[in-house]
Protein backbone atom coordinates (compact mmCIF):
# COMPACT_ATOMS: atom_id res chain seq x y z
CA UNK A 1 0.00 0.00 0.00
CA UNK A 2 0.97 3.84 -0.28
CA UNK A 3 1.61 3.54 3.25
CA UNK A 4 4.77 1.15 3.16
CA UNK A 5 8.11 2.62 1.62
CA UNK A 6 8.91 -0.36 -0.72
CA UNK A 7 12.10 -0.40 -2.18
CA UNK A 8 12.57 3.37 -1.32
CA UNK A 9 14.68 4.64 1.60
CA UNK A 10 12.28 7.34 2.60
CA UNK A 11 8.51 8.42 1.94
CA UNK A 12 9.79 11.87 0.07
CA UNK A 13 12.05 9.78 -2.17
CA UNK A 14 8.86 7.18 -2.79
CA UNK A 15 6.70 10.51 -2.91
CA UNK A 16 9.15 12.22 -5.75
CA UNK A 17 8.87 8.98 -7.48
CA UNK A 18 5.17 8.83 -7.71
CA UNK A 19 4.82 11.87 -9.46
CA UNK A 20 4.03 10.26 -12.99
CA UNK A 21 1.28 8.30 -11.29
CA UNK A 22 -0.44 11.18 -9.09
CA UNK A 23 -0.28 13.26 -12.04
CA UNK A 24 -1.59 11.13 -14.16
CA UNK A 25 -4.19 10.51 -11.78
CA UNK A 26 -4.92 14.04 -11.16
CA UNK A 27 -5.24 14.37 -14.81
CA UNK A 28 -7.89 11.70 -15.85
CA UNK A 29 -11.25 13.65 -14.70
CA UNK A 30 -9.38 16.50 -16.66
CA UNK A 31 -9.11 14.79 -19.86
CA UNK A 32 -12.59 13.16 -19.68
CA UNK A 33 -14.28 16.35 -19.24
CA UNK A 34 -12.32 18.91 -20.53
CA UNK A 35 -12.26 22.19 -18.67
CA UNK A 36 -15.34 21.78 -17.15
CA UNK A 37 -17.52 23.37 -14.17
CA UNK A 38 -17.95 19.61 -13.39
CA UNK A 39 -14.38 19.35 -12.19
CA UNK A 40 -14.95 21.43 -9.49
CA UNK A 41 -18.27 19.91 -7.71
CA UNK A 42 -21.90 19.92 -8.28
CA UNK A 43 -21.98 23.92 -7.05
CA UNK A 44 -19.26 24.78 -9.88
CA UNK A 45 -22.07 25.08 -12.57
CA UNK A 46 -23.56 28.20 -10.72
CA UNK A 47 -20.93 29.32 -9.50
CA UNK A 48 -17.62 29.77 -11.55
CA UNK A 49 -19.81 31.66 -14.23
CA UNK A 50 -20.57 34.53 -12.27
CA UNK A 51 -16.61 35.12 -10.96
CA UNK A 52 -14.83 38.58 -11.35
CA UNK A 53 -11.61 37.94 -9.76
CA UNK A 54 -9.79 34.49 -7.62
CA UNK A 55 -8.33 35.27 -4.20
CA UNK A 56 -5.63 32.45 -3.33
CA UNK A 57 -5.33 32.10 0.51
CA UNK A 58 -2.71 28.90 1.30
CA UNK A 59 0.86 28.63 3.71
CA UNK A 60 3.90 26.94 2.69
CA UNK A 61 4.96 24.75 -0.91
CA UNK A 62 0.72 25.30 -0.90
CA UNK A 63 1.68 29.26 -1.24
CA UNK A 64 3.78 28.56 -3.85
CA UNK A 65 1.43 26.73 -6.07
CA UNK A 66 -0.77 29.51 -5.72
CA UNK A 67 1.82 31.66 -6.75
CA UNK A 68 2.31 29.77 -10.26
CA UNK A 69 -1.85 30.01 -10.41
CA UNK A 70 -1.42 33.37 -10.21
CA UNK A 71 0.08 33.99 -13.46
CA UNK A 72 -2.23 31.36 -15.21
CA UNK A 73 -5.26 33.38 -13.72
CA UNK A 74 -3.96 36.48 -15.41
CA UNK A 75 -2.72 35.07 -18.59
CA UNK A 76 -5.06 32.71 -19.67
CA UNK A 77 -8.53 33.52 -17.81
CA UNK A 78 -7.77 37.18 -17.74
CA UNK A 79 -9.02 37.64 -14.70
CA UNK A 80 -7.86 39.45 -11.42
CA UNK A 81 -5.85 37.51 -9.48
CA UNK A 82 -4.33 37.88 -5.56
CA UNK A 83 -2.73 35.91 -3.40
CA UNK A 84 -1.71 36.07 0.33
CA UNK A 85 -0.12 34.40 2.92
CA UNK A 86 -3.02 32.63 5.57
CA UNK A 87 -1.44 33.38 8.43
CA UNK A 88 -1.09 37.15 7.41
CA UNK A 89 -4.10 37.54 5.64
CA UNK A 90 -6.29 36.57 8.57
CA UNK A 91 -5.07 39.61 10.38
CA UNK A 92 -4.66 42.12 8.00
CA UNK A 93 -7.30 44.82 7.87
CA UNK A 94 -9.15 44.44 3.97
CA UNK A 95 -12.18 44.15 2.29
CA UNK A 96 -14.62 41.46 0.46
CA UNK A 97 -14.84 42.00 -3.82
CA UNK A 98 -17.43 41.52 -4.79
CA UNK A 99 -18.05 38.13 -7.39
CA UNK A 100 -14.33 36.81 -6.63
CA UNK A 101 -13.52 33.39 -5.67
CA UNK A 102 -12.01 32.65 -2.15
CA UNK A 103 -9.44 29.32 -3.46
CA UNK A 104 -7.71 27.58 -0.34
CA UNK A 105 -4.70 24.98 -1.79
CA UNK A 106 -3.99 22.39 1.04
CA UNK A 107 -2.45 19.36 1.06
CA UNK A 108 -4.32 18.31 4.35
CA UNK A 109 -7.52 20.17 4.62
CA UNK A 110 -6.40 21.14 7.80
CA UNK A 111 -3.92 23.85 8.29
CA UNK A 112 -5.21 26.14 11.11
CA UNK A 113 -4.05 29.79 9.32
CA UNK A 114 -5.33 28.93 6.11
CA UNK A 115 -8.61 27.72 7.55
CA UNK A 116 -9.02 30.76 9.30
CA UNK A 117 -7.98 32.91 6.45
CA UNK A 118 -11.32 31.19 4.66
CA UNK A 119 -13.16 31.85 7.97
CA UNK A 120 -11.65 35.56 8.09
CA UNK A 121 -12.78 35.89 4.20
CA UNK A 122 -16.52 34.91 4.88
CA UNK A 123 -16.53 37.43 7.55
CA UNK A 124 -15.85 40.06 5.19
CA UNK A 125 -18.80 38.93 2.92
CA UNK A 126 -16.72 36.79 0.65
CA UNK A 127 -19.55 33.74 -0.50
CA UNK A 128 -17.63 31.83 -3.06
CA UNK A 129 -15.00 29.55 -1.94
CA UNK A 130 -13.41 26.30 -3.92
CA UNK A 131 -10.85 24.10 -1.70
CA UNK A 132 -7.84 22.50 -3.78
CA UNK A 133 -7.28 19.68 -1.37
CA UNK A 134 -5.65 16.18 -1.00
CA UNK A 135 -7.56 14.51 1.86
CA UNK A 136 -10.85 13.62 1.24
CA UNK A 137 -13.88 15.27 4.00
CA UNK A 138 -10.85 17.19 5.49
CA UNK A 139 -11.83 20.48 7.09
CA UNK A 140 -11.21 22.58 4.15
CA UNK A 141 -13.39 21.09 1.53
CA UNK A 142 -15.88 20.85 4.04
CA UNK A 143 -15.89 24.52 4.57
CA UNK A 144 -16.51 25.56 1.06
CA UNK A 145 -18.88 25.23 -1.75
CA UNK A 146 -16.70 24.12 -3.87
CA UNK A 147 -13.98 21.26 -4.21
CA UNK A 148 -11.07 19.64 -6.42
CA UNK A 149 -9.34 16.87 -4.77
CA UNK A 150 -5.78 16.38 -6.25
CA UNK A 151 -5.31 12.32 -6.79
CA UNK A 152 -1.87 12.39 -5.01
CA UNK A 153 -2.61 9.42 -2.11
CA UNK A 154 -1.19 9.75 0.66
CA UNK A 155 1.75 12.25 1.39
CA UNK A 156 3.85 11.17 4.78
CA UNK A 157 7.15 12.96 3.91
CA UNK A 158 6.90 16.57 6.16
CA UNK A 159 8.16 18.34 2.98
CA UNK A 160 5.27 18.08 0.32
CA UNK A 161 6.21 16.94 -3.25
CA UNK A 162 3.77 15.42 -5.16
CA UNK A 163 0.57 17.03 -3.20
CA UNK A 164 2.29 20.26 -5.04
CA UNK A 165 2.52 19.06 -8.56
CA UNK A 166 -1.11 17.98 -8.48
CA UNK A 167 -2.05 21.15 -6.91
CA UNK A 168 -0.60 22.89 -9.67
CA UNK A 169 -2.19 20.91 -12.39
CA UNK A 170 -5.59 21.62 -10.55
CA UNK A 171 -4.94 24.98 -10.39
CA UNK A 172 -4.19 24.78 -14.06
CA UNK A 173 -7.37 23.31 -14.85
CA UNK A 174 -9.13 26.24 -12.49
CA UNK A 175 -7.53 28.88 -14.85
CA UNK A 176 -8.58 27.10 -18.49
CA UNK A 177 -12.46 26.37 -17.12
CA UNK A 178 -12.52 30.01 -16.03
CA UNK A 179 -11.18 30.94 -18.96
CA UNK A 180 -13.46 29.10 -20.85
CA UNK A 181 -16.63 30.21 -19.05
CA UNK A 182 -15.56 33.89 -20.04
CA UNK A 183 -15.10 33.00 -23.81
CA UNK A 184 -10.83 33.28 -23.48
CA UNK A 185 -10.55 29.77 -24.56
CA UNK A 186 -11.21 28.41 -28.21
CA UNK A 187 -12.23 24.95 -29.02
CA UNK A 188 -7.97 24.53 -30.66
CA UNK A 189 -6.93 26.66 -27.77
CA UNK A 190 -8.83 24.16 -25.03
CA UNK A 191 -7.26 21.21 -27.07
CA UNK A 192 -3.47 22.42 -26.69
CA UNK A 193 -3.82 22.51 -23.14
CA UNK A 194 -5.48 19.54 -22.98
CA UNK A 195 -2.92 17.76 -24.77
CA UNK A 196 0.19 19.38 -23.01
CA UNK A 197 -1.52 17.83 -19.45
CA UNK A 198 -1.44 14.64 -20.95
CA UNK A 199 2.34 14.48 -21.84
CA UNK A 200 3.15 15.98 -18.43
CA UNK A 201 3.39 12.48 -16.85
CA UNK A 202 5.90 11.19 -19.21
CA UNK A 203 8.12 14.63 -18.69
CA UNK A 204 7.79 14.06 -15.36
CA UNK A 205 9.13 10.88 -15.79
CA UNK A 206 12.24 11.98 -17.76
CA UNK A 207 12.76 14.40 -15.27
CA UNK A 208 13.38 11.98 -12.57
CA UNK A 209 15.82 10.18 -14.91
CA UNK A 210 18.00 12.46 -14.19
CA UNK A 211 18.55 11.77 -10.71
CA UNK A 212 22.12 10.13 -10.87
CA UNK A 213 23.06 13.59 -12.15
CA UNK A 214 21.41 15.85 -9.62
CA UNK A 215 22.64 13.35 -7.11
CA UNK A 216 26.36 14.36 -8.01
CA UNK A 217 25.32 17.56 -7.79
CA UNK A 218 24.18 17.12 -4.27
CA UNK A 219 27.59 15.92 -3.44
CA UNK A 220 28.84 19.33 -4.24
CA UNK A 221 26.19 20.86 -2.21
CA UNK A 222 26.31 19.15 1.21
CA UNK A 223 29.15 21.27 2.57
CA UNK A 224 27.65 24.42 2.04
CA UNK A 225 26.22 26.64 4.05
CA UNK A 226 24.35 28.99 1.81
CA UNK A 227 22.32 28.48 -1.62
CA UNK A 228 20.92 31.22 -3.91
CA UNK A 229 18.37 29.97 -5.89
CA UNK A 230 17.06 32.47 -9.18
CA UNK A 231 13.89 31.74 -11.40
CA UNK A 232 11.51 34.76 -13.34
CA UNK A 233 7.76 34.85 -13.48
CA UNK A 234 6.60 31.66 -13.73
CA UNK A 235 9.58 29.57 -12.34
CA UNK A 236 10.23 32.05 -9.39
CA UNK A 237 7.69 30.08 -7.22
CA UNK A 238 9.73 27.42 -8.42
CA UNK A 239 13.22 28.71 -7.13
CA UNK A 240 11.04 29.86 -3.95
CA UNK A 241 10.31 25.83 -3.76
CA UNK A 242 13.66 24.74 -4.30
CA UNK A 243 15.30 26.80 -1.57
CA UNK A 244 12.14 26.00 0.46
CA UNK A 245 12.24 22.59 0.29
CA UNK A 246 16.68 22.74 0.92
CA UNK A 247 16.58 24.96 3.81
CA UNK A 248 13.89 22.40 5.16
CA UNK A 249 15.18 19.02 5.08
CA UNK A 250 18.83 19.77 4.80
CA UNK A 251 19.06 22.73 7.21
CA UNK A 252 21.03 24.54 4.59
CA UNK A 253 20.22 28.42 4.29
CA UNK A 254 18.45 29.25 0.98
CA UNK A 255 16.84 31.80 -0.22
CA UNK A 256 14.92 32.29 -3.39
CA UNK A 257 15.13 35.41 -5.51
CA UNK A 258 13.62 36.84 -9.04
CA UNK A 259 16.59 37.03 -10.86
CA UNK A 260 16.07 40.23 -12.63
CA UNK A 261 16.27 41.61 -8.68
CA UNK A 262 19.77 40.24 -7.91
CA UNK A 263 21.16 43.75 -8.43
CA UNK A 264 19.63 45.32 -5.93
CA UNK A 265 21.02 43.06 -3.15
CA UNK A 266 21.76 39.82 -2.94
CA UNK A 267 24.47 40.08 -5.88
CA UNK A 268 26.64 41.50 -2.28
CA UNK A 269 26.51 37.91 -1.25
CA UNK A 270 28.10 35.74 -4.07
CA UNK A 271 31.46 34.39 -3.92
CA UNK A 272 33.03 30.98 -4.50
CA UNK A 273 31.37 29.58 -1.47
CA UNK A 274 27.81 30.13 -2.52
CA UNK A 275 26.12 27.82 -4.78
CA UNK A 276 23.53 29.97 -7.19
CA UNK A 277 20.92 27.11 -8.77
CA UNK A 278 18.81 28.63 -11.84
CA UNK A 279 15.67 27.35 -12.99
CA UNK A 280 16.00 28.56 -16.73
CA UNK A 281 13.14 27.16 -18.80
CA UNK A 282 13.61 27.58 -22.90
CA UNK A 283 11.13 30.49 -22.54
CA UNK A 284 10.91 34.07 -23.32
CA UNK A 285 12.97 35.12 -20.47
CA UNK A 286 16.56 32.53 -21.29
CA UNK A 287 18.06 35.65 -22.80
CA UNK A 288 17.44 37.92 -20.03
CA UNK A 289 18.35 34.90 -17.08
CA UNK A 290 21.41 34.22 -19.14
CA UNK A 291 22.38 37.74 -18.47
CA UNK A 292 21.59 37.45 -14.83
CA UNK A 293 23.75 34.85 -15.16
CA UNK A 294 27.00 36.41 -16.61
CA UNK A 295 26.31 39.17 -13.18
CA UNK A 296 26.61 36.25 -11.28
CA UNK A 297 29.64 34.10 -12.90
CA UNK A 298 31.50 38.04 -13.06
CA UNK A 299 31.52 37.84 -9.54
CA UNK A 300 33.02 34.25 -8.79
CA UNK A 301 30.01 32.62 -8.02
CA UNK A 302 29.49 28.90 -9.11
CA UNK A 303 25.95 28.18 -11.36
CA UNK A 304 24.01 25.07 -11.25
CA UNK A 305 21.12 25.21 -14.77
CA UNK A 306 18.62 23.52 -14.83
CA UNK A 307 17.27 23.84 -18.47
CA UNK A 308 15.34 22.22 -21.05
CA UNK A 309 16.75 20.23 -23.43
CA UNK A 310 16.08 22.00 -26.34
CA UNK A 311 17.50 25.45 -25.03
CA UNK A 312 21.45 25.04 -26.55
CA UNK A 313 22.97 25.99 -23.17
CA UNK A 314 26.75 24.68 -22.93
CA UNK A 315 28.39 24.14 -20.02
CA UNK A 316 31.55 25.84 -19.13
CA UNK A 317 34.10 26.98 -16.22
CA UNK A 318 31.62 27.45 -13.26
CA UNK A 319 28.68 27.19 -15.39
CA UNK A 320 27.03 23.25 -14.40
CA UNK A 321 24.16 22.15 -16.80
CA UNK A 322 21.47 19.31 -16.28
CA UNK A 323 18.75 19.39 -19.05
CA UNK A 324 15.00 18.94 -18.37
CA UNK A 325 12.90 17.76 -21.11
CA UNK A 326 12.13 19.78 -23.89
CA UNK A 327 9.99 22.98 -23.05
CA UNK A 328 6.72 21.94 -21.75
CA UNK A 329 4.94 25.77 -22.17
CA UNK A 330 2.85 27.47 -19.26
CA UNK A 331 3.00 24.05 -17.60
CA UNK A 332 7.07 23.87 -17.27
CA UNK A 333 6.75 24.87 -13.78
CA UNK A 334 5.20 21.43 -13.00
CA UNK A 335 8.42 19.61 -14.49
CA UNK A 336 11.01 22.54 -13.28
CA UNK A 337 9.71 21.28 -9.51
CA UNK A 338 11.46 17.84 -9.88
CA UNK A 339 14.84 18.53 -9.73
CA UNK A 340 14.45 20.56 -7.04
CA UNK A 341 13.12 18.13 -5.03
CA UNK A 342 15.50 16.03 -6.41
CA UNK A 343 18.72 17.75 -4.94
CA UNK A 344 17.22 18.79 -1.36
CA UNK A 345 16.67 15.00 -0.96
CA UNK A 346 19.77 13.75 -1.88
CA UNK A 347 21.76 16.62 -0.46
CA UNK A 348 19.72 15.85 2.80
CA UNK A 349 20.85 12.05 2.59
CA UNK A 350 24.33 12.96 1.88
CA UNK A 351 24.12 15.19 5.31
CA UNK A 352 22.37 12.70 7.55
CA UNK A 353 19.37 14.60 8.57
CA UNK A 354 15.95 13.28 9.16
CA UNK A 355 14.69 13.61 5.86
CA UNK A 356 11.35 12.53 6.18
CA UNK A 357 10.50 14.55 10.00
CA UNK A 358 12.68 17.66 9.65
CA UNK A 359 13.36 18.91 13.25
CA UNK A 360 10.81 21.50 14.15
CA UNK A 361 8.49 21.25 11.35
CA UNK A 362 4.99 19.38 11.45
CA UNK A 363 3.59 17.67 8.22
CA UNK A 364 0.02 19.08 9.12
CA UNK A 365 -0.05 22.49 11.43
CA UNK A 366 -3.50 22.42 13.53
CA UNK A 367 -1.93 25.27 15.61
CA UNK A 368 -1.46 28.97 14.93
C1 LIG B 1 3.53 22.42 6.72
C2 LIG B 1 4.19 21.33 5.87
C3 LIG B 1 4.43 21.86 4.46
C4 LIG B 1 3.13 22.35 3.86
C5 LIG B 1 2.45 23.39 4.76
C6 LIG B 1 1.02 23.68 4.31
O1 LIG B 1 4.42 23.48 6.91
O2 LIG B 1 5.41 20.98 6.46
O3 LIG B 1 4.95 20.81 3.64
O4 LIG B 1 3.38 22.91 2.60
O5 LIG B 1 2.35 22.90 6.10
O6 LIG B 1 0.28 22.51 4.48
P1 LIG B 1 -1.05 22.20 3.73
O7 LIG B 1 -1.49 20.85 4.27
O8 LIG B 1 -2.02 23.28 4.11
O9 LIG B 1 -0.77 22.18 2.28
Amino acid sequence: TSLELGSYSHFMQKEIHEQPKALADTIEPILEEGFSPALFGAAAAEVLPKVEGVLILACGTSYYAGMVARHWIESIAKLPCQIEIASEYRYSETFAKPNWLVVTISQSGETLDTMEALKFAFSLGHDKSLSICNVRESALPRASNLVFYTRAGAEIGVASTKAFTTQLVALFALAATLAKLKGQLSVDQEKQHLDALRLIPGSVQHALNLEPQIKLWAERFYSKHHALFLGRVLHYPIALEGALKLKEISYIHAEAYPAGELKHGPLALVDQDMPIVVIAPNDALLEKLKSNMQEVRARGGELFVFTDLDSHFTESEGVNVIRTPRHAGVLSPIVHAIPVQLLAYHTALQRGTDVDKPRNLAKSVTVE
